[in-house]
């Protein structure tokens, strides 16, 4: 894409300026990760699903078209509830277009695994920066079940697939930590007689194997040497399911670290997801000496929540270690944010995984760091941040590149910087926030377009 036509697909900026007091209390969006895989297991189940709080985002959307391509019946309603007529596993139909997965790599990989497994060919494409993400760790333990692929470069989307129509069971060994490439083999497994079996050296996000629970399907998960072994057996049937998905925890930690960094707040959000898969960028923050408290534990979908009251805190620096990456792939750039208004220096360590994000996370945390006069230094796979709790002086203009959370970790970046900060792009941000800027101005953020 040139200039030009980027500054034609790019929607308002906006400026983020210093902002004191916040208060109140918000209710955080459903999760990301359980809303696409609600929408894809309910398609499966037998009979009609019911969704509340699903995420209602671009991401979310592209996942909802797409299962309605093949075959699906879903109504989301103007109430935030969502209701799917799932036609069974083994019934999906050939699609009469290809699918677009937009900026969504989670629907893109986890469709993948599913239709992987179907005597169906099907087209796969996505935005600009979906398109430059690796697919072949996805695709190539799928060509074991029987499928064959035709990838551009032989590693980008578009894809074409065709679907193995006598699947054959696999036992895979994760070559990467990633739960995407983990759920696209489960979803594979659904539709092929016998035992499919993953083995993970790194526990990732377990919601397919909790919504398979939730589901009524049978799963086997135990632990074994030091690893994980995930295995159950295909062509069975899903239930259909009343869900409530919880909060994102992901989304959540903007608004956390906002009310952490901002002087003289206090706010509350309700009901936050909080999985020991999910939870590293709490875990650290709780290192950090931030004050947050967790209470109201519940459990929601096999999940478990809490509301969290936060307060303005003074953060001690952190020293992240490589193995925390799983539970918080997605966290670092706003984690970034509280580490450069700690006293001191923090190391985020082995973060090879954000180059491949949407987009080169770990340069596009040091670029929006350093604009800003923020000391940041990248060394290897490990990002360097000296802190100081007076604040950075900020001022620049942040290229987001279709990268949701780099554009709001740059907004909040701006509550605490002596100059504003402006973001080119504020469309990127409803792939998985779609009322962010509404939700932090409630809470007293200094945003204007
Ligand atoms: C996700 C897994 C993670 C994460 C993404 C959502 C999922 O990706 O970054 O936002 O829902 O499974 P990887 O599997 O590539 O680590």
């Amino acid at each position: 894409m040139n200039q030009d036509q980027k500054n034609n697909t790019l929607s308002s900026s906006l400026f983020s300026s210093k902002s004191y007091d916040l208060s109140g209390e918000i209710i955080i969006p459903g999760d990301k990760s359980i809303s696409h895989r609600c929408v894809i297991l309910s398609s499966l189940a037998i009979g009609e699903s019911k969704i509340t709080g699903l995420l209602n985002s671009s991401d979310v959307n592209c996942t909802i078209n797409s299962m309605k391509s093949l075959g699906s019946r879903i109504d989301l309603n103007s109430k935030d509830e969502c209701f799917i007529s799932g036609i069974g596993i083994g019934s999906l139909k050939q699609p009469d277009t290809s699918l677009d997965f937009g900026n969504s790599g989670t629907a893109a990989r986890l469709i993948l695994g599913l239709v992987s497994t179907y005597p169906i060919e099907t087209y796969f494409t996505g935005d600009e920066s979906l398109s430059q993400r690796p697919m072949r760790r996805v695709t190539e333990p799928l060509t074991d079940f029987g499928a064959s692929f035709k990838l551009k470069d032989s590693e980008f989307l578009p894809i074409v697939v065709k679907g193995a129509e006598y699947p054959i069971p696999i036992t895979h060994e994760m070559q990467v930590s990633s739960a995407q490439v983990k759920s696209a083999i489960m979803l594979a497994g659904l539709n092929t007689p016998g035992i499919t079996t993953i083995i993970e050296k790194e526990k990732t996000r377990d919601h397919t194997e909790t919504l398979f629970k939730y589901y009524g399907y049978e799963i086997n998960i135990e632990e074994k040497d030091g690893k994980n072994f995930i295995s159950f057996e295909g062509q069975k049937n899903l239930n259909p399911v009343k869900i409530k998905v919880p909060g994102d925890p992901s989304s959540a930690a903007y608004p956390v670290v906002a009310g952490l960094i901002c002087k003289n707040s206090n706010i509350k959000i309700k009901s936050v997801l909080l999985n020991p898969t999910r939870d590293g960028i709490y875990k650290c923050l709780d290192e950090m000496g931030a004050n947050i408290l967790y209470s109201n534990k519940k459990n929601e979908a096999g999940e478990i929540t809490y509301d969290l009251e936060v307060s303005s805190s003074v953060l001690n620096p952190i020293d992240v270690p490589a193995n925390r990456a799983p539970s918080m792939i997605d966290d670092y750039p706003i984690l970034a944010v509280a580490a450069s208004m700690a006293n001191g220096t923090s190391i985020f360590r082995g973060l090879s995984e954000l180059k491949v994000k949407e987009s080169d996370r770990l340069s596009g945390i040091y670029n929006f760091l350093s604009k800003n006069g923020v000391d940041a230094s990248i060394e290897g796979d490990n990002l360097i941040i000296n802190g100081s709790t007076k604040g950075p002086k900020g001022g620049s203009l942040i290229e987001t590149n279709l990268d949701h959370r780099i554009a709001m970790s740059s907004i909040i970046l701006g509550m605490v910087s002596d100059k504003p900060i402006k973001i080119d792009d504020t469309e990127t941000i409803k792939t998985s926030f779609p009322n962010f800027i509404k939700l932090m101005k409630k809470l007293g953020a200094k945003l204007s377009v």
